[in-house]
């Protein structure tokens, strides 16, 4: 990795402010594979380097990724000025600079959102070329039926809108589960609206071969681990 300044370096590991790394450093407080740093603008590469603050050592990140089970209520953004955001209810320990949700869930839908400032992980989850398909939870307003998987596997169209074909598997007459690897507007929703239902319930329960951590209430949120973080991008399905 390149060169960074070692207060950029802290700051972007959540260990503090860059003016509160500054009086670190002042008071000889961090070192680098065990020289004291003695000036905010010292070089190292955070990849090869063992850093120190107050003689502990501080284990690097490139990048983060976090599973949070979203609450009805709250935004898919970075930032809102009237409602709550991911980012505003993300624990102070997860919070960094450059962190977005990697795709949105609506404003009611419940469920996995992953959050990460890894631009290109997110770029491939999201893109339906790649295949990774997404798994929700619906409960609608009608009684489904097959017709209604036969209508969803052959790809929906709605006025402009057109949907790959997609899975879809009854649950019980009201509740369905839907595989979709496209992340259009309010597709879900739109795909039951074709087939003459409402959805007044969705989570999404799967992003690529990473289910949501049913430990996690809504609103909690953990970091993936190492096998995770590469499944996310699984392309493997099937309902
Ligand atoms: N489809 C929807 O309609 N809404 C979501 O939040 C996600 C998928």
């Amino acid at each position: 990795m390149a060169l960074q300044r070692i207060d950029k370096i802290l700051s972007s590991q959540n260990i503090a402010s860059r003016s509160d790394i500054k009086e670190m450093i002042r008071k000889k407080r961090i070192s680098a594979d065990g020289k004291t740093v003695l000036k905010p603008d010292e070089k190292f590469d955070p990849e090869i380097t063992e850093i120190k603050v107050d003689g502990e050592i501080i284990s690097f990140k490139k990048y983060i990724y976090i599973m949070m089970n979203k609450p009805s209520g709250i935004l898919s953004a970075t930032y809102d000025k009237y409602d709550k955001t991911v980012l505003d209810i993300l624990p102070k320990e997860f919070q960094r600079n450059g962190l977005f949700p990697a795709g949105r869930l609506d404003k009611d839908t419940e469920g996995f959102v992953l959050i990460t400032d890894d631009g290109e992980l997110a770029h491939k989850m999201l893109s339906p070329k790649n295949h990774v398909y997404k798994l929700y939870k619906a409960v609608v307003d009608k009684s489904l039926s097959n017709e209604d998987v036969t209508a969803f596997e052959n790809g929906i169209s709605l006025g402009e809108d057109k949907f790959l074909p997609a899975s879809m598997k009854i649950l019980d007459e009201h509740t369905a589960l839907v595989e979709i690897c496209e992340g259009k507007f309010h597709q879900v929703k739109k795909m039951f609206n074709a087939v003459g239902a409402n959805v007044i319930y969705l989570k999404r329960l799967r992003i690529g071969g990473v289910f949501l951590d049913e430990s996690l209430a809504l609103g909690e949120c953990r970091e993936l681990n190492k096998n995770e973080i590469s499944d996310i991008l699984s392309k493997s399905h099937g309902i």
